[in-house]
């Protein structure tokens, strides 16, 4: 039997790469998204048309509303009869310095990139007890660059709950997390936006989408790891 996999915010750039990948390893993919329904639609005809033998619905969720987070795992496509992994993979980019951060941007930011991922792997466990997370993070987390503040601590918390939850809940699930580099330019950005950025990469190289997506193959394949973070951002962490 296939395992089910559920990735958020999955129809486009980062999140549909992954879901091509574990799609061509085997998995069911659950496809996530908010806004995208039309790239969500495309995704799923362009994974039923390669594996017919496997279904890949789509679930739409805005994840800044904690009460369909709460419930996201009882609102499955009645085809999916349980849930083996989740990718928490959604997120909001949003520039701004601890003094011009405002409360209802803060509350904004966390509610998608730490309050929904928190309480998805909450639910993950209560509701199918075991299993594997991998938590989508930035190579940033081990710098303190102020101009995406609000962004930036709640990556940084995430990163810490991949700790803390690894350990928590162990055995039954595994928690990890992918630290990305620049691979791809915010949305409504050209490619211009990371000329720079590449530049100054030890590896003088742009993070492809594949690669992401192979980190997160690696993590959920290997039994033997939890808590680990893989940062794949062309040696930017180092610096
Ligand atoms: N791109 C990079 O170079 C880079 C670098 C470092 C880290 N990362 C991390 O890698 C992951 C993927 O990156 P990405 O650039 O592909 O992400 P992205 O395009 O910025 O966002 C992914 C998806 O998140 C969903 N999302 C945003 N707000 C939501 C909400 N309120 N409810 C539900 N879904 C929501 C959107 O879904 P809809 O489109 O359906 O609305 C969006 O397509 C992210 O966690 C990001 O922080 C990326």
């Amino acid at each position: 039997m296939s395992r089910t996999v559920l990735i958020t915010g999955g129809a486009r750039r980062v999140g549909a790469a992954i879901a091509r990948r574990l799609a061509e390893e085997g998995w069911e993919v659950v496809i996530h998204y908010n806004h995208s329904r039309d790239d969500a639609e495309k995704l799923s005809r362009e994974l039923q048309d390669s594996f017919s033998d496997r279904e890949f619905p789509l679930l739409q969720c805005d994840l800044s509303n904690i009460d369909a987070v709460l419930s996201l795992f009882n609102r499955l496509p009645d085809s999916i009869q349980g849930i083996d992994a989740l990718i928490n993979n959604a997120s909001t980019f949003n520039s701004g310095k601890i003094v011009e951060t405002s409360p209802s941007f803060m509350k904004k930011e966390m509610a998608i990139n730490f309050d929904a991922p928190f309480f998805l792997i909450q639910a993950f466990a209560n509701t199918f007890g075991k299993g594997a997370v991998v938590n989508m993070l930035d190579t940033k987390i081990v710098k303190n660059e102020g101009g995406h503040a609000a962004y930036l601590l709640a990556k940084k918390a995430l990163a810490e709950l991949t700790h803390m939850g690894a350990l928590d809940f162990a055995p039954d699930i595994r928690i990890n997390g992918v630290a990305p580099g620049p691979v791809l330019p915010p949305p409504r950005k050209g490619n211009d936006y990371l000329k720079d950025v590449v530049e100054k990469t030890p590896l003088k190289k742009q993070v492809a989408v594949e690669d992401i997506a192979f980190s997160v193959s690696f993590l959920l394949n290997n039994p033997s790891v939890t808590g680990q973070i893989i940062f794949c951002d062309s040696g930017s962490h180092l610096l």
